[in-house]
């Protein structure tokens, strides 16, 4: 028997301010995104922004539906619309913003548990970490990777038979 332990690293800065100019960019990018949200339900307003590896920038928002689980996640939307739209391309970093109201969280909103996979999928797809900003007006979190969220991973290596290997 043996005890083990999963650690992850992540940067936290004060604001926006704080960031690189690249950062910042794709942050305030995700902060648009969650204007554009149709959340008539929660009436929480998600924006994702995806800096590829070209320049482009991505942008994605929640897109609800009277049959709630129809929707969208912002993270869900973006990183569809990459994938289908410059699959060659590299996720470099991906930004998620959230309103309550007409205002940007305190805090920063972490993806779902289905959008973590999601992004992992990614990662994994063209094996390259992307990097995560978690932008809130009280606090901003950067990671170098999303798998990093994902602990013991389920991923394609799962579905070989035999093969339980992380
Ligand atoms: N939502 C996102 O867009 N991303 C997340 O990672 C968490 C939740 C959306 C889904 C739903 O439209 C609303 O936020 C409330 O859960």
């Amino acid at each position: 028997m043996k005890e083990e332990e999963i650690r992850i690293l992540f940067t936290e800065y004060n604001d926006i301010k704080e960031l690189s100019a690249d950062d910042r960019k794709v942050a305030e990018a995700s902060l648009e995104a969650a204007k554009k949200a149709y959340a008539p339900y929660s009436e929480f307003k998600v924006g994702a922004a995806i800096l590829l590896s070209d320049g482009t920038i991505v942008r994605g928002a929640n897109v609800e539906n009277a049959a709630y689980p129809s929707g969208s996640c912002a993270e869900k939307t973006a990183l569809s619309y990459t994938v289908s739209n410059f699959p060659e391309l590299h996720s470099v970093t991906i930004s998620i913003a959230a309103m309550s109201g007409d205002n940007l969280t305190d805090e920063p909103v972490p993806p779902c548990g289905n959008c973590r996979q999601m992004l992992l999928e990614e990662e994994q797809r063209l094996g390259r970490e992307i990097r995560i900003i978690l932008v809130g007006s009280k606090r901003v979190i950067v990671l170098k990777s999303s798998g990093a969220l994902m602990p013991l991973q389920f991923t394609k290596k799962n579905l070989k038979r035999g093969n339980n290997e992380q």
